[in-house]
């Protein structure tokens, strides 16, 4: 499997290659991940081809965050509010897809999450799923759940039934004690 590498600042973002077919994503890529990178605002993990052309197969970035749960969801009732690792951008490029890419990266946000609730409260993944069936099919294969399942679950039916949904964004959550237990 090719490497996972970290993006440092001096990293050649503008010789890459990628296109992960989500213009919001690619943009994110070129022309803010460095600054996000100086401002401390996440860490960026990429798989590249195993060559010497910086051809980029896929990215993650990662930041600490805070999942809310609404009473009846919140674990155990003591806390809605519970810390975990942010999977602020996750993207494929396009010629790479469902090659299990993603899941890579995936894994990889486990690992970081697992190390540093030796440290730092962590118990979840957390993450945005844009509302398209490719994002949301993606976070349940590798078992996300929706923080608002009925909510969640509307939007699924909407998608499947080809219609928009109104909202751009959906939170998911990946319980860390799942593996950890
Ligand atoms: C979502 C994304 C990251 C998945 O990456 P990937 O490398 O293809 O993912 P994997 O190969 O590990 O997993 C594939 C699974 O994702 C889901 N999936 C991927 N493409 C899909 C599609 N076109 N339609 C439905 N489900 C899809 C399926 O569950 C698929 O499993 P399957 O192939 O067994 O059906 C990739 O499609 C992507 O970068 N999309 C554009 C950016 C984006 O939407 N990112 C998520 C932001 S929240």
């Amino acid at each position: 499997m090719p490497k996972l590498q970290k993006i440092n600042v001096n990293f050649p973002i503008a010789e890459a290659s990628f296109d992960s077919g989500n213009p919001e994503l690619n943009d994110f890529f070129y022309n803010d991940a460095i600054d996000y990178l100086k401002e401390s605002y996440d860490q960026i993990y990429f798989i590249k081809e195993n060559n010497n052309s910086i051809i980029i197969i896929g990215y993650i970035a990662i930041s600490c965050g805070v999942v809310e749960f609404s009473e009846e969801m919140a674990i155990k009732k003591k806390l809605q509010s519970i810390p975990g690792l942010l999977v602020g951008r996750l993207a494929v490029d396009r010629k790479f897809h469902r090659q299990g890419f993603g899941l890579d990266l995936i894994k990889k946000a486990v690992n970081v999450a697992k190390k540093i609730s030796i440290d730092v409260g962590c118990r979840f993944l957390i993450v945005d799923a844009k509302t398209n069936l490719k994002s949301i099919n993606f976070y349940l294969k590798y078992k996300f759940k929706f923080t608002k399942p009925i909510l969640g679950e509307k939007i699924l039916e909407e998608l499947k039934n080809g219609a928009k949904p109104k909202k751009r964004t959906i939170k998911m959550f990946f319980d860390l004690h799942q593996i950890m237990k």
